[in-house]
């Protein structure tokens, strides 16, 4: 078993700043690690993907490596043989696996039989390379704080999970506006409350989520495996929107982020996603970086 990354707590604090600090000096050219030169890496997708499946493969090849592509329908993790046989075949041929899939539990034991890190690239637990990039995005726009707000609102899903996992271990003000359905994964939110240096408050008021945060965040409403929801999900979260009224309610210096893809007029607004607060696509150029950092770290 090696050094994984299925969760954000899977790293201590000194290890995630570690991460960011090496994403700074990689993102600004003062460090070039070619950690996969002459090997591959597998990149297992059991769910669609734009970003997580384009930046894994440019990283990949920027630290020297070569990515393989592999659809769930190849492979049928957990069908055609077991996640453990799959976990011991791979790591004989690549030097790194990473991972988009449904069940969170299949990405775990996967790390546990794979003798080469895993990256979790999207579970519907935890989506950990876009909040850790999302953190690095924040820190650019805000400056380096010892704490900052950040408002989630709309279904407490992967990416609010992956908030409160990072809540577990560097202080923040998490308030997740959503309605009493849609709440985040409990174990995790009391993971997040058990660290003394964060808060965590969880809202059906999206006014009360938003006041004075740095951060105002939101994700589709319906997730992929959730689409059959949707109706649901909307009738339930359309107050959850961010448009300009809740973003005026945060304040004047907050920024609005979103993980993409976004569903432009349901949980945000053209005027809000296109605005000048919006820095939605440096989110997306910092996953790119980030995933870099945690492939060289998790390679050291
Ligand atoms: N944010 C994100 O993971 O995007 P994709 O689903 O397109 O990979
Ligand atoms: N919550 C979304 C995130 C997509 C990046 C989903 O799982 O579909």
């Amino acid at each position: 078993m090696s050094r994984s990354l299925c969760q954000i707590t899977d790293f201590s604090t000194a290890e995630i700043k570690e991460v960011l600090d090496l994403c700074e000096r990689m993102k600004t050219g003062k460090e070039a690690p070619k950690p996969l030169a002459g090997k591959s890496v597998a990149c297992v997708f059991t769910k669609e993907s734009l970003r997580t499946r384009v930046s894994f493969e440019v990283g990949i090849s920027e630290l020297g490596g070569q990515p393989v592509y592999i659809t769930g329908k190849e492979i049928k993790l957990g069908e055609r043989e077991t996640v453990a046989d799959a976990a011991q075949v791979l790591s004989r041929y690549v030097g790194l696996i990473m991972i988009r899939t449904f069940a969170h539990s299949d990405v775990e034991e996967l790390a546990k039989y794979a003798t080469v890190p895993v990256v979790n690239g999207l579970t519907d637990l935890v989506h950990p390379c876009q909040i850790l990039g999302d953190y690095f995005t924040m820190r650019e726009h805000l400056g380096k704080r010892d704490k900052y707000a950040v408002a989630y609102l709309g279904d407490g899903n992967n990416i609010t999970n992956s908030w409160l996992n990072l809540a577990a271990r560097l202080p923040l003000d998490i308030r997740v506006g959503t309605d009493g359905d849609c709440h985040p994964d409990a174990d995790l939110v009391a993971q997040a409350k058990a660290n003394p240096d964060s808060s965590v408050l969880i809202t059906d008021d999206p006014k009360e989520a938003v006041q004075g945060a740095d951060v105002l965040y939101t994700d589709v409403w319906a997730s992929m495996g959730q689409k059959h929801l949707v109706e649901e999900k909307e009738r339930k979260l359309k107050k959850f929107q961010i448009n300009s009224a809740l973003l005026e309610e945060a304040g004047p210096k907050a920024i609005v982020m979103h993980c993409l893809p976004a569903e432009r007029g349901k949980e945000i607004t053209n005027e809000v996603m296109d605005s000048s607060r919006s820095v939605v696509f440096d989110e997306a150029e910092n996953r790119l970086h980030i995933q870099k950092a945690i492939m060289a770290f998790l390679l050291k």
